[in-house]
């Protein structure tokens, strides 16, 4: 293998456009598909200017993306759009509160997600993912997409939401990406002024089985949870009496669930491009004790992130007149935070493409003021210390005693609200005791 890593070293990404979009599409692309307009400089450059007078600015500079999220002179916030968005999928839950109401929930929920609290749900995680493997198919390749939701599902019964049933996994990491995508599409009408609950109606807000799958589960969660011991110290109990329950519920899945599965299932398919890598990890869980952490795994977590960013954008846009980056924005302009393109930066990393796990060693010397997966600012995600561990153990589990390879073409990414492969990541994952060269040789026989 190549030092500097040739191109085929390099693991597939969204395909940016290289040529000047139509306007027609860039205006539909806006909506809903922010990263099909971002042009294919941006990995090279802090600003890409708006298109069009009025259009969103991306930005890729970590100290501008830091101030704008953090949000100090009050400049930024969220536009329409994006608070109609967020009352979709959370109703007036956590994430879509703002304002008193936000920071009270915030300050509820933050126990469950206290380091102290992350340390001791490691052998939760632990024997969770070794449960959900067991279950694995060994002579088929697995869709990743589908097979890691029993994963995080297990993880999540054994921590923070001990209502949720394990076997769901598998339908609930199906229902969550249509149910989101179902929530945040956008059509012309959506920036007609008019009741929100017509929009509702007429976009069939609540008709999807998926979306009725999600808020049943949720609001039978809530009713189990109404009363009951608040000495558990779990999401429910800790949010009954902090905003509206089942909304919080339905909304943590979501923001919980698919991101974390998201991550894991491109963790392993860069596992498998890299075998040296599982070795080490094997290697590292052998000799590791139960609920002991991985740091190595915990790099390769990193990494992944850095690479294949859960939430590849995030949005804010303009409260009052402002300027940023010497481009001036009218109340309501978004600023488009184009958080993978800040993890590829030419300016911020090291060969960017390429997958380095050990950039993310304690002792690397890397400066990592442009990696951002979890954003920044008030609105920091609640859970990303919890979610790291999620991605670290489930990664180091799975390789313990398997190995991975790649299966198919290439997947195709997408950068469509998570990012994503569009057909699934598939692989084969085998038994150690069941070596490829045994697999070949049974082949040939
Ligand atoms: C790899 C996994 C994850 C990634 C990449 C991720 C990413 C993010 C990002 C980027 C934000 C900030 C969005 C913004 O500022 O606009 C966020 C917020 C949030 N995340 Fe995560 N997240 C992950 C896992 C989780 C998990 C496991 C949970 C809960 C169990 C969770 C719960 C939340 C909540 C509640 C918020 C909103 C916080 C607030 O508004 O105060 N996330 N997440």
């Amino acid at each position: 293998m190549s030092i500097q890593g040739d191109k085929s070293e390099r693991p597939p990404f969204f395909k940016l456009s290289e040529t000047p979009v139509r306007l027609t599409t860039y205006l539909r692309g806006v909506v809903s598909d922010p990263a099909s307009v971002i042009p294919a400089d941006i990995y090279d450059q802090w600003v890409a200017p708006p298109k069009i007078p009025g259009g969103p600015l991306v930005i890729t500079r970590p100290e501008t993306v830091r101030d704008i999220l953090r949000d100090k002179d009050a400049r930024f916030g969220r536009n329409k759009q994006l608070r109609t968005m967020m009352r979709r999928v959370w109703g007036k839950g956590l994430a879509a509160a703002e304002g008193d109401d936000w920071a009270q929930q915030r300050r509820a929920v933050a126990p469950a997600f206290r380091p102290d609290r992350v340390a001791k749900t490691r052998r939760a995680f632990e024997q969770a993912t070794r449960t959900a493997i067991d279950q694995w198919p060994t002579d088929q390749p697995i869709d990743a997409d589908v097979e890691i939701g029993p994963i995080v599902a297990a993880m999540l019964a054994g921590s923070i939401l001990p209502d949720l049933d394990p076997a769901r996994g598998r339908e609930i990491s199906q229902d969550i990406p249509k149910f989101v995508e179902d929530m945040t599409r956008f059509g012309l009408l959506d920036l007609v002024p008019m009741p929100e609950k017509w929009l509702d109606w007429y976009r069939g807000t609540g008709r999807t089985k998926a979306e009725q799958r999600m808020r049943q589960l949720a609001a039978a969660i809530a009713d189990k949870r109404a009363s009951g011991p608040d000495e558990l110290a779990d999401l429910p109990a800790l949010m009954r009496g902090h905003g509206p329950l089942a909304d919080n519920i339905l909304g943590f899945m979501p923001a919980g669930f698919e991101t974390t599965a998201r991550a894991i299932g491109w963790g392993l398919f860069l596992l498998a491009r890299h075998p040296e890598w599982q070795e080490r990890l094997r290697a590292e869980a052998r000799a590791s004790a139960d609920g002991a952490e991985r740091p190595l795994a915990r790099q390769v977590a990193q990494e992944s992130l850095r690479l294949y960013p859960p939430a590849p954008i995030m949005v804010r846009s303009a409260i009052c007149k402002t300027e940023i980056e010497g481009q001036r924005l009218k109340p309501g302009q978004v600023a488009m935070i184009a958080v993978f393109a800040m993890h590829r930066h030419r300016r911020l990393w090291d060969q960017p493409d390429m997958f380095r796990p050990e950039r993310f060693a304690p002792d690397s010397g890397t400066n990592l003021d442009g990696f951002l997966p979890f954003g920044s600012g008030p609105r920091l995600c609640i859970a990303a210390q919890f979610a790291l561990t999620e991605i670290e153990v489930a990664l180091s589990e799975i390789v313990r005693n398997r190995q991975i390879e790649a299966f198919g073409p290439e997947p195709e990414v997408s950068l469509k609200i998570t990012t994503h492969a569009v057909n699934g990541i598939k692989l084969l994952v085998r038994p150690m005791s069941t070596s490829p060269a045994d697999m070949i040789l049974k082949e040939t026989q």
